[in-house]
């Protein structure tokens, strides 16, 4: 999915917002190229049919949410995205799903989480537009919205080690010239390597960080 014309990133929910329509035909494509991170981040999850509390960071349309309800049909999830227009597929999507299903609109880097609460926390495809100290914050947030048994389980977009300085330089340079603001998220890549995200992963206070999967440039976590 491409940024503006000129190159110039766009906020990031103002892109989303755009793309909400097209955006599931989209994945569908990205799925058979970069492996079904959806199917395994759910496949993750305790079968069950208790009232499993989840919260999906970064939820978009909801396209795990089937994959998650299929192992937990009865589970409640909180579902958070920036975008409206996403938010609106979702609830299209899931109308007949929507009492099980608790929808916010806002970012989750500076909305509170309810502590001690969820089994588990997940996030497809919603981590990579972040630098370290904005991901170090929000995992300790996430590690205290879970239950101490609980689990985070996060399938992204990640890169060799050499690749990784290049897409951070490029955001730096972006900031150091004006083009973005720092307190403003944009859609921008800035996705870390393998090492990375295991490393502040444990320096947010996760004490077993396992690799559940790992492709070409994707990657599946669990950290507990
Ligand atoms: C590539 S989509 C992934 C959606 C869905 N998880 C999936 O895998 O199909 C990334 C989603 O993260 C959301 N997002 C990005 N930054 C966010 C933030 N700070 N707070 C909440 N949502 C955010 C975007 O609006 C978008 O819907």
């Amino acid at each position: 999915m491409e940024n503006s014309e000129n190159n110039i990133p766009v906020e990031i929910g103002a892109f989303f917002d755009d793309k909400a329509s097209t955006y599931d035909d989209h994945q569908k494509a990205n799925i058979t190229q970069f492996g079904n991170r959806h199917m395994i981040v759910a496949g993750a999850i305790e079968e069950t049919s208790r009232e499993l509390r989840i919260l999906d960071l970064g939820c978009g349309t909801g396209i795990e949410l089937e994959m998650l309800l299929a192992r937990a049909p009865n589970a409640r999830i909180t579902c958070i995205d920036i975008s409206g227009g996403m938010l609106e597929e979702l609830k299209r999507k899931y109308a007949d799903s929507l009492e099980q299903l608790e929808v916010i609109q806002g970012s989750f880097l500076d909305m509170p989480f309810r502590e001690g609460h969820y089994e588990y926390v997940v996030s497809v495809l919603a981590m990579h537009h972040f630098i370290y100290p904005q991901k170090l914050n929000l995992y300790q947030r996430v590690r205290k919205a879970l239950l101490s048994e609980g689990m985070y389980i996060e399938g992204d977009y990640y890169l060799p080690p050499e690749e990784e300085g290049q897409h951070l330089e490029h955001y730096q340079q972006l900031l150091e010239t004006g083009a973005i603001s720092p307190d403003t998220g944009y859609h921008i890549d800035i996705p870390f390597s393998v090492t990375r995200q295991r490393q502040v992963l444990l320096e947010a206070g996760f004490s077993k960080v396992e690799v559940l999967y790992e492709g070409t440039n994707a990657a599946v976590f669990s950290a507990c």
